[in-house]
């Protein structure tokens, strides 16, 4: 904890943010919509790790496509005349010569495609294109490493954020921090990953190195949208290998994005969510957990049959499932790696000598007072342990604490299944800076600052 002295008056923001993944871009663009009418405008920066915007990069696979309409872009639902809008990027993306021809860009051709899910890497350079704009905001090749409480008066007032980058160690002043720091790659206890050893989001980032070397047989673990999208892909790549599905299921499930299922991502679901008892935000994880989790888009799974059938038809096998099955061991060595699966039916061992092993094992959330440091002890959990997170995103704090931490992710246990999604970020950022607002971040950020300066205010 450091103390302020009457004297130190270094910068202090109104916002820092922790991560520039989609949800803070929002973020950002929802500052600087504020911004652009405000008298006072919010003071914000935002800290990214990675050299420059990225979106699950390794996970690009070419004819993917988003899961999410894109009219739940970073804004839309937010501000529908947005000029950061899907479709005002669709306007935007055309060559030199259609300028002069005053063309729409791409946007007639993504209407005549009559879809509103767009390809993942399509979205991926609407969101670089999105953050480009707000790129004042944001330092890229910046990791957080640690926030400290400062105190002023026995309140802590602000938070000082600590960023390693080629400048070495970097403190940041700040009034309220906003935590977007997204999933980690989650594989199975016990799994070390490695050059055969991969997690689905290094797929694209490793694949190219086997272009050349014929590789004959793949693993991949997993019943998801990723697993599958990993077969596929696998399959579609490498015309002399094997593709081995492991999962515990007996076949893949299908995606519900059924018109009244998919209403558990609109806003308002949100607010009966947070208002929910326990027993009732159990059950409709578990009634509309398969909007999302462990599930497959439906065109997929029809295509990955009809693959298997075709083969099968032909004698030409290299889709292979291995159904109600886990995998019980796996070991690598410099030039094969083996796998071995185990049937949850007769307990019989097959063993895989493969070139690589895909765990498309899914995510989880990083823990959002893994940063905080001391401030997390001010940082209240409910009964399980959870941290308690109020409507508008901020973690309830004890009195002590008198800055706002606003978590984007890591909420699902309070908010619902849109914490990790895209489905509500436009709105989710709107309702994170209106909080910012309503609590006065500029006067009482001013008046800190007096304080600390001694020259004013009315604490102390
Ligand atoms: P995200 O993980 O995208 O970004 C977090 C950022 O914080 C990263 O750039 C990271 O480098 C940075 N960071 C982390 N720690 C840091 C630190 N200490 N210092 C500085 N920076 C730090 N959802 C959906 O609604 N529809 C969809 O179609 C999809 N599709 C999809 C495909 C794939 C392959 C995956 C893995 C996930 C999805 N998702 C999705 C869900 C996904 O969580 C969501 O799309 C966004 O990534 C959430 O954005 P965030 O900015 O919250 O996290």
């Amino acid at each position: 904890m450091s103390q302020v002295q009457p004297g130190d008056a270094p910068e202090v923001l109104d916002l820092i943010g922790i991560g520039f993944g989609p949800s803070n871009v929002a973020m950002a663009l929802a500052v600087s919509e504020h911004n652009a009418g405000a008298r006072e405008p919010v003071t914000a920066h935002f800290f990214e790790q990675q050299p420059r915007f990225g979106w699950h990069r390794g996970m690009l696979i070419d004819d993917a496509t988003m899961q999410v309409s894109f009219l739940k872009d970073l804004v839309t639902l937010r501000n529908p005349a947005s000029e950061y809008s899907f479709l005002c990027y669709l306007k935007s993306r055309g060559r030199l010569v259609d300028f002069y021809l005053k063309s729409r860009g791409r946007l007639v051709d993504f209407i005549n495609h009559k879809n509103l899910f767009p390809l993942r890497v399509e979205f991926h350079d609407y969101f670089e294109w999105a953050a480009a704009k707000v790129a004042g905001m944001a330092s890229y090749a910046h990791e957080v490493v640690g926030v400290t409480p400062v105190e002023c008066d026995g309140v802590v007032e602000y938070l000082d954020v600590t960023v390693r980058s080629e400048e070495g160690l970097v403190a940041h002043r700040a009034r309220n921090v906003v935590i977007g720091t997204g999933l980690r790659p989650l594989v199975p206890e016990g799994v070390e990953r490695g050059d055969r050893v991969w997690h689905n989001s290094e797929l694209l980032a490793r694949v190219d190195a086997l272009e050349g070397t014929s590789p004959s047989r793949f693993v991949v673990v997993g019943a998801g949208q990723s697993a599958a999208e990993n077969v596929a892909y696998l399959h579609r790549r490498f015309p002399g290998a094997e593709v081995c599905a492991v999962f515990s299921r007996y076949g893949y499930s299908p995606a519900d994005d059924s018109s009244f299922a998919n209403r558990i991502f609109d806003p308002g679901a949100v607010d009966e969510y947070f208002a929910a008892p326990g027993s009732v935000k159990r059950k409709l994880m578990d009634y509309h957990g398969n909007t999302n989790y462990s599930v497959v888009d439906i065109d997929l799974i029809d295509d990955l049959y009809r693959q298997t059938y075709r083969e099968k038809v032909l004698g030409t096998e290299r889709l292979r499932f291995l159904n109600v099955s886990r995998l019980a061991a796996v070991e690598e060595t410099p030039d094969s790696v083996r796998a071995t699966v185990k049937s949850l039916v007769t307990g019989e061992e097959t063993v895989l000598d493969a070139d690589v092993v895909v765990f498309a094992t899914g995510y989880s959330p990083v823990d959002p007072l893994g940063l905080l440091g001391e401030a997390a002890d001010r940082c209240l959990r409910d009964e399980d342990g959870r941290v308690r997170v109020e409507r508008d995103y901020r973690i309830a704090t004890d009195p002590g604490l008198d800055c706002g931490i606003y978590l984007q992710g890591g909420t699902e246990h309070t908010h619902g299944i849109t914490s990790a999604l895209l489905s509500n970020t436009a709105i989710r950022v709107g309702e994170i800076l209106d909080s910012l607002l309503d609590r006065g971040v500029k006067a009482a950020s001013d008046e800190a600052r007096l304080v600390a300066e001694g020259t004013g205010g009315t604490a102390g």
